[in-house]
């Protein structure tokens, strides 16, 4: 969990790769990584693939015959992780590397050979043949492994296809901001010039790392105070950060007891929350124990279970598997309708991101040096700016429905962008 570093680590991102560094490629790597800007940084104020990439350079610094890296998607944005899967593939030409990923765009880059791991979470894990990777993923989405003639889950994973339903009129708004401008004292500017949230909407946060996607929800949560402009809440707000720090000594129960009150015990918080998330059978583990998808669960289930007008949730799909980003795009769009609320949802997994939301509002310009909030435009519009600036085309694996990267230069990858539609090929 990179988010632990900061805790175990103090000093700058410099000191910490020179002492990591056993193959003298420093300079190199962070040239590589585009690591220059932030060399002379404080850990702590990273931002969330800022760390990430990071920790993974530090790991490509280490002289080993075996490379581990374990979720290393996490936190970075698309651009980065397509990236690291082509250096890990290099690096796999001289050693041994291997690589636990719920990213599925990342693992069908980066892998030859998968093994699926299934079973009882919490209870007991079982490892399967290796399989090539195509065979692997979709193995996984069906939930059956032919070989081993087991089910590893009741459901297939279906991607679902819906072209964006066009702009609805909106209702009563509730949170409005205009004119943001904060400065940090390491360089970093953000702007944003404004946007409206309406009831029954979710406005989808998109944009490279280290953009300003943070710090904007953080203005909106009222935790920083922008140096200028203007932001009006006119409801009460529940906010789930991007790193989760749940201090407390004691179990998932009493935690959630403790931030929910008498609503931990209502129908609607163990009905559309507690038990859609899986969380009744961890309910006596020790908060200090958990998993770091458990503990996303656990901090999801905190943030959408205080009664509020808006849910504000930074990168909620980190740690998760395919299936559970699934049932929490499910959980949330539920529960913004039923309580007549509206939200604002940080993601980098573009497939999450498609299903949550209504709206999106798209970031770009210099990473760790300034970034502009621009929209929110609708879905369709908004998804086409994203991945423009980014340079990206997605198709649809026939089988499944799951969304793929295309080649850069390949055919569909040209068709797209000549027509300007670089996710929704349901317009092609
Ligand atoms: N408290 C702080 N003090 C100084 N710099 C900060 C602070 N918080 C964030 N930054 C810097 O501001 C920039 C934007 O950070 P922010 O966390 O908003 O990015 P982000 O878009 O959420 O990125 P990610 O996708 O990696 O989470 C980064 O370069 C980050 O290092
Ligand atoms: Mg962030």
């Amino acid at each position: 969990y990179v988010d632990l570093i900061p805790k175990y680590y103090k000093g700058t991102v410099k000191e910490l790769l020179m002492k990591a560094d056993e193959t003298g490629k420093l300079d190199e790597i962070v040239e590589e990584f585009g690591l220059k800007n932030i060399l002379n940084r404080d850990i702590k104020t990273l931002s969330g693939g800022e760390l990430q990439i990071m920790a993974i350079a530090a790991t490509f610094l280490k002289e080993a015959d075996f490379y581990f890296f374990d979720e290393p998607s996490s936190y970075l944005d698309i651009v980065k992780r397509l990236f690291i899967a082509k250096r890990i593939r290099e690096l796999a030409k001289k050693a041994n590397v291997f690589v636990v990923e719920h990213d599925l765009a990342v693992l069908d880059f980066l892998a030859d050979i998968v093994y699926i791991l299934y079973g009882e979470p919490g209870a007991y894990g079982i490892v399967s043949n290796p399989r090539h990777v195509r065979n692997a993923i979709n193995a996984f989405l069906l939930g059956y492994l032919d070989s081993e003639n087991v089910r590893i889950r009741k459901d297939e994973i279906r991607f679902e296809i819906h072209p964006p339903k066009p702009p609805e009129d909106k209702g009563e708004s509730l949170l409005e901001f205009r004119d943001i401008r904060v400065s940090f004292n390491t360089g970093f500017t953000l702007k944003a010039s404004g946007g409206i949230l309406y009831k029954g909407e979710v406005i989808g946060v998109v944009g490279p790392n280290a953009i300003g996607k943070t710090t904007l929800i953080r203005v909106l949560a009222g935790e920083i105070k922008p140096d200028e402009g203007f932001v009006s809440v006119k409801a009460t707000v529940s906010y789930k950060p991007q790193y989760v720090k749940i201090e407390i000594d004691g179990t998932v129960e009493d935690y959630l007891r403790t931030i929910l009150g008498m609503h931990y015990d209502t129908g609607f918080f163990q009905n559309e929350i507690l038990h859609p998330l899986g969380l009744k059978r961890i309910l006596h583990k020790e908060v200090a124990n958990l998993s770091g998808g458990e503990t996303q669960l656990v901090a999801i289930a905190a943030c959408l279970g205080k009664p509020a007008d808006i849910y504000l949730l930074d990168e909620p799909s980190a740690y998760l598997d395919a299936s559970q980003r699934m049932e929490v795009s499910k959980i949330i769009k539920r529960i913004i309708e039923k309580q007549k609320a509206a939200g604002m949802i940080v993601d980098h997994d573009i497939y999450f991101i498609d299903m949550i939301s209504d709206s999106l509002l798209v970031f770009s310009g210099e990473p760790g040096v300034h970034g502009e909030a621009q929209g929110p435009y609708d879905l369709h519009r908004g998804m086409n700016e994203f991945l423009r600036n980014i340079d990206i085309t997605f198709r649809r694996d026939p089988e499944t429905g799951r969304p793929r990267v295309n080649k850069p230069g390949s055919r569909l990858d040209r068709e797209q962008k000549a027509i300007g539609e670089y996710y929704y090929t349901s317009f092609l």
